[in-house]
């Protein structure tokens, strides 16, 4: 056994996160609110790139994977175009619980059919070593999105750092696995 998780338990790991993010946004207010979904944002933005790149192409590979896949990656892009629409967007404009609520469900219900129809395959398909590199792509990708304690009190710091147009953490995402994966970055 190795010590540390392979690709589909840390990718579950990231999904309770994922879970807990949307949890805390229904409690939490104004500034707090605001910290709580731009982490969300960004962590969602890294872990589904992170899955794009690693778990998705591999899952193609195995036994009934291609349409499995194909209906992760429709979901994926229904969530992406969510987002978007809220990228930038503030905690306390009138339409946002409407948005956040459209955003959870779609985000919640695509890692519940991961769970159910993707990962089995990659556990009974691959083998302990590439279940382990897929790992360290997917650990390099969310060095980048780091996960924070609860944030109690809104820093505009913070929230300032941490707002703003996700490609760009896309991308470094995705130079991230490849170097991870020993493929060449993107220019
Ligand atoms: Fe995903
Ligand atoms: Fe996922």
């Amino acid at each position: 056994m190795s010590s540390s998780p392979d690709v589909v338990e840390l990718l579950l790991a990231q999904h309770e996160r994922i879970r807990q993010l949307f949890a805390d946004l229904e409690s939490a207010q104004s500034d707090a609110k605001q910290a709580v979904f731009d982490e969300l944002r960004r962590f969602l933005a890294v872990h589904e790139t992170a899955e794009e790149l690693v778990t998705h192409p591999r899952a193609r590979t195995l036994p009934g994977g291609n349409d499995v896949v194909d209906a992760r990656l429709e979901e994926e892009t229904e969530s992406k175009k969510l987002l978007a629409a809220m990228d930038g967007m503030s905690v306390d404009e009138p339409d946002f619980d409407r948005q956040l609520a459209t955003l959870k469900k779609a985000v919640l219900d695509h890692a519940a059919a991961e769970e159910r129809d993707e990962f089995p395959l990659l556990t009974e398909g691959l083998g302990e070593r590439q279940l382990t590199v897929m790992a360290a792509a997917v650990r390099a990708a969310a060095a980048l999105a780091p996960t924070h304690p609860h944030p109690s009190v809104g820093s505009s710091m913070t929230t300032n750092l941490a707002a703003g147009p996700l490609a760009a953490l896309v991308d470094r995402t995705r130079d991230a696995v490849r170097a991870a994966l020993g493929g060449p970055a993107s220019s």
